[in-house]
């Protein structure tokens, strides 16, 4: 628990990230308060994040609203309830871009997929299960989508696939089903990919109906919402960094219920896995945060898959 640890002063300051010669008040009353109202009213537990990573998000808005203090910022909260969709957000941080480290999605493309679909064919199991988990505006589970569309025509044309994106964030949600991007977020893509799979409309590039079919966007809280089941691929990157040790270790655990055996965890590059959930998955390839849920079964003979 932040902020309200048995013994905690009563004022915390936080030095702000802006105005670095000033510091912010945030008493540990209006903290619990701000953490009942987030709960309340946007599902989201201000309470499972990093001590040091919520005070000093917190500290952004309150400098950007000129709030010297925390119960300064509540009441403007009360007066301007769109106040809450930035708090969101700057608590959510989303940044993200198509083939984000794309070493990553070429182990994903060379090692992980072939792996996969062959798993599935030989367990006479026709589908592919797929989940970008804190998927933020979408880039990942769509660059998964594309990875699909343009080395595994095979599969896609005989295998039902389903690649989900799931994030806490609604705006996030909403800028992934439009599916319209600024170019600097294509950056990543191999070359040709963008005109392929992307359509221009002003500004934008808009991913193509082709790609876009293959992927559907729900919302999930990864600290509260349960498992999932019979995933070939979980790829969670960039979010497990912002929460607590505690929080990091539960959605590990149902990560690995959420997995098959055999099934694939992809972390972001500065994440690692950590306590007892170094033995509920396997690092296969550590440089590029791959773990396996092992228990891998022997594939069955035709006749049984057949039979
Ligand atoms: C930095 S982005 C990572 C995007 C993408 N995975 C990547 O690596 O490019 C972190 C995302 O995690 C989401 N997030 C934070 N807490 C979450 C939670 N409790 N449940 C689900 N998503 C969460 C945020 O809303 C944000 O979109």
């Amino acid at each position: 628990m932040i902020f309200a640890a048995p013994g905690a002063r009563s004022k915390l300051v936080v030095p702000s990230p802006v105005d670095k010669g000033k510091e912010l008040t945030i008493s540990v009353a209006a903290f619990q308060t701000l953490a009942e109202q987030l709960r309340a009213m946007r599902g989201l537990d201000l309470l499972g994040y990093k001590d040091r990573y919520a005070r000093r998000r917190l500290s952004v808005r309150l400098r950007a609203r000129k709030c010297a203090s925390l119960e300064d910022y509540l009441e403007l909260l009360e007066r301007e309830p769109e106040e809450w969709d930035r708090l969101v957000a700057a608590l959510s941080i989303n940044v993200s871009n198509f083939y984000r480290n794309p070493e990553t999605f070429e182990t994903i493309r060379t090692r992980l997929l072939p792996e996969i679909i062959q798993w599935r064919q030989q367990h006479g199991q026709p589908r592919l299960k797929l989940w970008s988990a804190g998927c933020a505006d979408g880039d990942e589970a769509y660059s998964l989508a594309i990875l699909l569309r343009e080395h595994f025509p095979g599969p896609l044309a005989t295998m039902a696939v389903s690649i989900l994106g799931t994030d806490i964030d609604e705006d996030s949600l909403a800028r992934a089903r439009a599916g319209s991007y600024p170019e600097s977020r294509l950056q990543d893509l191999p070359p040709g990919l963008r005109e392929k799979h992307f359509s221009p409309r002003g500004e934008e590039w808009v991913v193509r109906r082709r790609v876009a079919a293959l992927v559907r966007f729900q919302r999930q809280d990864l600290l509260r919402d349960p498992a999932l089941e019979d995933l070939d691929l979980v790829v969670c990157r960039n979010v497990l960094i912002y929460l607590s040790r505690e929080e990091q270790e539960g959605i590990l655990d149902r990560f690995s219920i959420s997995l098959r055996p055999g099934g694939y965890l992809v972390l972001g590059k500065t994440e690692i896995l950590i306590g007892r959930l170094r033995r509920a998955l396997v690092p296969v390839i550590p440089r590029e945060r791959i773990y396996q849920k092992p228990g891998i079964a022997e594939a069955p003979s035709r006749q049984e898959v057949d039979g």
